[in-house]
């Protein structure tokens, strides 16, 4: 049986492809964690547990020891409303180069990583740079891998979900942008596809495309919203510039969500749960955003 390291176990991605593994009793797995406290969360899913923050090499020492395939889906929370130790360039570029350099020592065979759909074409934006970094990194090795690009999860929209809590939604442009997010089960599937092989780089997105503003209004109708704004990219810059005397890391975020939803983010299409059904299936288990 091949063994694998799922790096980011305790993530949205991480837990989904955990789950689908281990339904599949294909692999032996070791799940990589950073906080203690998801330990017994992760425990049924997998047959060892390894803690570690990536961004300290010494804590990742002997993590791929005898494994076979590394999935990394490390990488710091796109959402505005999470506040973690770090920064995109530490985590996603250093912490995911400290986990290959870790591989690379063990000769694993493969290594799939998760990165996001146009890092390559948003190179001054710090979560694209860095995710673009170390798959460039990855790709000049001579481990066979697969660099995963997807667009938004549905859980990435979450944000909406909570400014909808709050009375009103915003996006910033002209909400006329299409993109195609994907359900995290959706996108876990195709991720376990590409683990024993795939090609070089990947892209892809869920079943339907939607207009930014679109989705907006679909947040809007299920949550009883009826203050929604667009917010024009004359007056976002501006307020982006102020925001990034105060906190880097919001900057960067609401930088790349700015990005987002003023360009066409639109992947092949893989999967069949609709951001509609999605919101249906929160508002039923009425998870918490
Ligand atoms: N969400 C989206 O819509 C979306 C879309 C496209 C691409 N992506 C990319 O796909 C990947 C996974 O996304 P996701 O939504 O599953 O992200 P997530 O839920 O934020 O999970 C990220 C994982 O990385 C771990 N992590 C963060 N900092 C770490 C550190 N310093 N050391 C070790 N582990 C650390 C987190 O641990 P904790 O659980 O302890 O926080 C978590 O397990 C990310 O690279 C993301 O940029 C996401």
């Amino acid at each position: 049986m091949k063994k694998i390291l799922i790096a980011g176990a305790s993530g949205v991605l991480g837990r989904e492809v955990l789950s689908q593994i281990h339904q599949s009793g294909q692999y032996w797995v070791r799940a990589h964690i950073r906080d203690e406290t998801k330990r017994e969360e992760i425990l049924p899913y997998c047959d060892e547990i390894v803690l570690a923050d990536a961004r300290y090499p010494e804590q990742l020492s002997g993590i791929c020891d005898d494994i076979d395939i590394v999935f990394s889906t490390i990488g710091m929370s796109i959402s505005m409303f999470a506040v973690e130790p770090g920064n995109f360039v530490d985590v996603d570029f250093k912490g995911n180069l400290n986990l290959l350099e870790e591989a690379k020592k063990a000769k694993v065979p493969r290594f799939v990583y998760t990165s996001i759909y146009a890092s390559e074409s948003s190179p001054r934006l710090m979560q694209g740079w860095s995710q673009e970094m170390f798959a460039q990194n990855l790709m000049h090795t001579n481990i066979s891998h697969t660099v995963i690009k997807p667009v938004g999860m549905f859980t990435g929209l979450n944000d909406l979900i909570i400014m909808a809590k709050a009375g009103f939604l915003i996006t910033p442009g002209s909400g006329k942008y299409k993109t195609n997010p994907i359900h995290p089960q959706d996108l876990a599937q195709f991720c376990v596809e590409q683990l024993e092989s795939g090609p070089s780089v990947v892209e892809v997105g869920g079943p339907e495309v939607h207009t930014r503003n679109e989705v907006m209004d679909t947040v809007a109708e299920a949550m009883d919203v009826k203050l929604t704004v667009n917010i024009p990219e004359w007056i976002v810059r501006p307020g982006l510039l102020l925001i990034r005397l105060f906190s880097k890391n919001l900057y960067d975020k609401l930088s790349y969500f700015t990005y987002i939803t003023t360009h066409d983010m639109v992947a092949p299409a893989y999967g069949k749960h609709t951001f509609e059904e999605y919101l249906k299936e929160r508002a039923d288990t009425k998870m918490p955003a």
